[in-house]
């Protein structure tokens, strides 16, 4: 067929998509650490879980390091915004280095709810994925073996929990809201004394994108998600697209698009992770727009206006 008898390509993008206030704000403080401590600036553990996003700081002389012994003594260190084990900044103070904490507020929420538990005698059955920073953090403010890990509804079957009079869940911020709902009803229907968080601790902008990327998903022939392989919310949103119907997939970045996965779509769904830059979205929808027509429209779900404050140290002078 010739090129005008073709329909055009639908690309939809959703809304909201992309940057969240705590990656914003982590972003923010690792460049106006830059600014006003000057380079270098450490940072431990990545601060965002985005490639891009790293390597542009990297650019401007940040320095990422796995663990405070790689940093060395007399200069700034950033925790990232994943949240850190208290041992972290207890470590830095006792080597009097400079730290400034991006950890998100909404899972320092979760930390301070953490904490408040413990006070009271519960133990915590905190729902998340294994070996995640998120979840290293929040272990690391409670003593241990007073929170265990539950992963999926089957594992809730399979608890060995003593004393189950006092018992209390919590849950990874960038969780699947669906899955974390079907592991919440299994525990209440198996210690059904449990307390519950007082608010949601999936945040907003991790539940605010699973819901636009099920509008999407139920519009596109193919979804494709910008995230890193990192990225807890970001690999959400594919299953999420998945089970909306559409085929999924994750793009780190425009080049690493397979073209073939587009074949025989006529509308492309397009989302971002919530550590994803629009840039990169702006970039594979301009790599697959180039050489064909195409109607681009928005699908939006939410409005966002979340803005976090930054910390009191890098304010004052
Ligand atoms: Fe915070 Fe949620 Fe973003 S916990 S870092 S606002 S994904």
């Amino acid at each position: 067929t010739s090129p005008a008898a073709s329909a055009p390509l639908k690309i939809l993008v959703a809304n909201p998509r992309g940057f969240c206030a705590g990656v914003d704000r982590a972003i923010q403080i690792v460049e106006t650490a830059l600014r006003k401590y000057g380079a270098p600036v450490y940072v431990r553990h990545e601060i965002v879980h985005n490639r891009f996003v790293v390597d542009s700081l990297r650019a401007q002389g940040a320095v990422f390091v796995e663990e405070l012994d790689d940093v060395p003594d007399g200069v700034p260190v950033i925790f990232s915004a994943h949240g850190v084990p208290k041992s972290v900044p207890a470590e830095a103070e006792r080597r009097e280095l400079l730290y400034v904490d991006a950890t998100c507020p909404l899972v320092s929420k979760v930390h301070r709810q953490a904490e408040r538990l413990i006070e009271k005698g519960a133990h915590i059955l905190f729902i998340g994925h294994n070996g995640h920073p998120e979840v290293i953090g929040t272990f690391g403010q409670v003593p241990a073996g007073r929170m265990t890990l539950v992963e999926t509804v089957e594992h809730v079957g399979a608890l060995t929990i003593e004393d189950d009079g006092n018992l209390a869940f919590l849950t990874q911020t960038t969780l699947s809201v669906d899955d974390t709902a079907e592991i919440v009803t299994a525990l209440q229907a198996r210690f059904p004394n449990i307390q519950a968080p007082r608010g949601e601790d999936i945040c907003y902008a991790t539940s605010n994108r699973q819901e636009a990327v099920k509008a999407l998903a139920a519009k596109s022939d193919v979804v494709l998600v910008i995230g890193a392989p990192n990225s807890s919310n970001s690999l959400r949103l594919v299953e999420v697209a998945e089970r909306g119907g559409a085929r999924a997939t994750l793009v780190e970045r425009a080049s690493s698009l397979d073209s073939t996965f587009l074949e025989g779509a006529r509308t492309v769904g397009i989302t971002a992770g919530a550590s994803a830059p629009e840039v990169l979205v702006q970039e594979l929808i301009a790599l697959i727009s180039s050489g064909r027509d195409v109607e681009i429209e928005p699908v939006t779900t939410a409005e966002e206006n979340v803005i976090f404050k930054m910390p009191r140290i890098l304010t004052v002078d």
